[in-house]
């Protein structure tokens, strides 16, 4: 019946002009209605027909940007870390360094475990590793043959072994069987696994007082940093690691920093690892976070696919290899987002392409050392290989 109204306008164009006058009648109300949507009734036609099926496409194609964008009107700022400043130079000796810090030297350093969950990332593990190495005592490695989201994977580890004989000695490694939930949240896969690399730290032989490293293969702390923590005594119980963060190399460096890497003084029964914020404090420059570091446009795929975040993958064409290299080289957003900032100064400050950078000072030794092997991470070398 709207629609018949719709069309019927000349006639009842005089039929409203005798009722629209008055008003005192309530059976007279719905006609009155009407005659008021009548005069925009053909604004109102473009609205149902038009506006409001390109909103819902407009919301369901940018509804992300959208809401990342409003973020500040619905999410207030974490509470902000105390920044503990950091004092380095390789010609100061540890009591200096670690009186610059409120802190006296120890006898004999604290034994130290780097414990990570291991997706795929060899080239990272092979960094980290070789960064880390004159300072670890346990590297303990859990791989699963899920993913996060649920998808299975192969051992990479398992199969890469031969690469990491370095370590062999030093090493506590074992699998975990994903459990294979289809669609549960990634993050209870990730909790699951977490919980699994409580246990094998305990198998690893850590004790009190001994430093655990808490963080992603590709939050890598700089050996510096983990020799001061290992020598210094009375260093807080937990600290965040303030890590320099990079996305796709070292070419493209963002400008927050990583703060989710931590390093615990291990307490027995009270100690849990985990990968969210754990204290208030947050020691400065602390070493690296290189994020989608990837050698091969097909790992990005992978990393895609089974990162926490599936949500973003909203568009198979986010995948296409061609748009893959291209964002890379562009140092853009592979999930085509909105920068996660709290005010929309932040987020304004942050949109568009990351810029390039041309440094390659203080990076962890072994890329540079090797650099035929890691060109893919240096700056000006953004083409990957396909496969
Ligand atoms: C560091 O110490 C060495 C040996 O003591 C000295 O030869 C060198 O000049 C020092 N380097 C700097 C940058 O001060
Ligand atoms: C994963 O590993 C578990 C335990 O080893 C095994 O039972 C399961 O079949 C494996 N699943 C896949 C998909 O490989
Ligand atoms: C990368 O930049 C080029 C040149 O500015 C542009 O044509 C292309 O669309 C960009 N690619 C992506 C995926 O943003």
């Amino acid at each position: 019946m709207p629609h018949e109204y719709y069309y019927t306008s000349k006639k009842t164009d005089d039929f409203c002009q005798e009722i629209c006058g008055k008003d005192s009648s309530r059976a007279a109300l719905l006609t009155r209605l009407r005659c008021m949507l009548h005069g925009i009734d053909f604004r109102l036609f473009i609205l149902l027909f038009l506006i409001f099926p390109l909103s819902i496409i407009g919301i369901y194609v940018h509804g992300q940007k959208i809401t990342y964008f409003l973020r500040p009107l619905w999410q207030s700022p974490p509470k902000p870390f105390i920044d503990v400043p950091h004092y380095y130079n390789e010609n100061v000796t540890m009591e200096t360094l670690c009186s610059l810090h409120g802190w006296g030297i120890r006898e004999y350093p604290r034994r130290v475990y780097d414990a990570v969950l291991f997706s795929n990332e060899v080239d990272m593990l092979t960094i980290r590793w070789k960064e880390l190495y004159p300072y670890i005592t346990q590297f303990v490695l859990l791989e699963s043959n899920s993913t996060f989201t649920g998808l299975p994977k192969p051992y990479y580890f398992s199969n890469h072994r031969g690469q990491f004989k370095f370590v062999e000695p030093r090493l506590t490694y074992a699998t975990i069987g994903g459990r294979f939930r289809r669609g549960e949240n990634p993050f209870v896969e990730e909790a699951y696994q977490r919980v699994a690399l409580d246990q094998l730290l305990r198998i690893a032989g850590i004790e009190d007082d001994d430093l655990l490293l808490m963080s992603d293969v590709d939050e890598i702390p700089s050996s510096h940093t983990i020799n001061l923590l290992r020598w210094c005594d009375e260093i807080p119980p937990v600290i965040h690691l303030e890590l320099k963060n990079y996305l796709y190399s070292f070419e493209f460096q963002l400008q927050h920093k990583s703060w989710r890497a931590s390093v615990h003084k291990y307490e027995k029964g009270k100690t849990r690892y985990a990968h969210y914020r754990q204290s208030d404090l947050l020691l400065a420059d602390s070493g690296w976070h290189c994020s989608f570091c990837f050698r091969l446009i097909s790992d990005f795929i992978f990393k895609m696919k089974a990162y926490s975040h599936t949500d973003r993958v909203r568009f198979s064409h986010y995948l296409n290899p061609e748009r893959i290299q291209s964002v890379i080289c562009n140092g853009s957003d592979l999930y085509d987002m909105l920068p996660e900032e709290y005010t929309f100064k932040d987020i304004i400050a942050r949109m568009g392409n990351i810029p390039h950078s041309y440094s390659a000072v203080h990076l962890p030794s072994y890329i540079l050392e090797n650099a035929d092997m890691y060109r893919y991470l240096l700056p000006g070398n953004c083409i990957r290989e396909s496969g």
